[in-house]
């Protein structure tokens, strides 16, 4: 199947935050967007077992489903040298502290082969995550090929190497945001069914970020404007962030009056 290409808007906008007047403990009928999202519920819910769905089916829902994914592009080196690039997005940041995410690698369909990056990571224990952005993503996309061995997947990607201060394994010097990491542990993930493990967890410690200054704020964060990360939904199906909004969190200080009186009217209903 072949996709048309429409280039990436010209620039990321903020705007207001959805039902942006909503207040304490209000219904969600009480806005036009909100009723127009709750007619969908007329339709009622399919409701999956999961322990007994095909497998491709359940695939399919639960990629689509636990979406949009963050993509970590990981680069790793096998004991003898070689250097490998693939995407993952069964990937998120675990803690702040300690630095540490999670990449999660399944087996090939019949079990039997592991992947290059779950194997070069167990035995060269180091390996980079870089952040994809859209102007490189066509160039990422390509490294999930199922080419031989002997083909590598940078020279294929067009990417370039940039050595690691602290792992063997190279950063992609096109990632704007680039981590290296120590493999911390793996975790074998068992079909508690029948006891075979068709999935690896593994958990890194990140050492050392790589972050191009040009997409920092002045707050030392990075901005999604220039950063344009690649998000993955179902399938072969990938997003951009056009658009952001901020949300203020609530704080029990600043809020206390106007909940304890709705708590009051709650109670005196009763
Ligand atoms: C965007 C994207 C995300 C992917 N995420 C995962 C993932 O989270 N886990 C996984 O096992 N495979 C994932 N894959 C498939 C692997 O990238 C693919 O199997 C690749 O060939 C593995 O390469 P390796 O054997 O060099 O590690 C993904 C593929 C794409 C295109």
């Amino acid at each position: 199947m072949s996709h048309s290409y429409q280039s990436a808007p010209a620039s990321f906008k903020y705007s207001d935050p959805p039902n942006s007047k909503w207040t304490f403990g209000q219904k969600i009928e009480a806005t036009p967007e909100g009723r127009e999202w709750m007619e969908g519920s007329k339709e009622g819910w399919k409701t999956v077992d999961a322990t007994t769905e095909d497998a491709r089916q359940l695939y399919g829902l639960l990629v689509s489903g636990i979406a949009p994914r963050p993509i970590a592009f990981v680069s790793t080196i096998s004991e003898d040298g070689v250097e490998n690039l693939a995407p993952y997005s069964w990937f998120n940041q675990v803690s702040a502290f300690p630095p540490v995410l999670s990449i999660s690698c399944t087996r090939s369909v019949d079990l039997t082969r592991i992947k290059d990056t779950l194997r070069n990571i167990k035995t060269t224990k180091g390996f980079t995550v870089n952040i994809i952005s859209e102007p490189w993503i066509a160039h990422a996309n390509v490294c999930s090929i199922d080419a031989p061995e002997d083909i590598g997947e940078w020279l294929l990607s067009g990417l370039t190497k940039e050595p690691s201060v602290h792992v063997k394994a190279p950063r992609v010097k096109e990632s704007a945001f680039s981590m290296e990491c120590e493999l911390l542990q793996t975790i074998d993930i068992p079909d508690p069914a029948t006891s075979i493990v068709a999935t690896t967890l593994v958990l890194g410690s990140i050492k050392y970020i790589h972050v191009r200054n040009d997409v920092l704020n002045e707050r030392g964060m990075v901005d999604p404007a220039k950063f344009k990360p690649v998000a993955r939904l179902g399938g072969t199906l990938y997003a951009r962030i056009a658009e952001g909004y901020h949300l203020d969190r609530h704080t029990w200080k600043e809020h206390e009056t106007r909940i304890r009186e709705l708590a009051g009217a709650d109670s005196s209903d009763e």
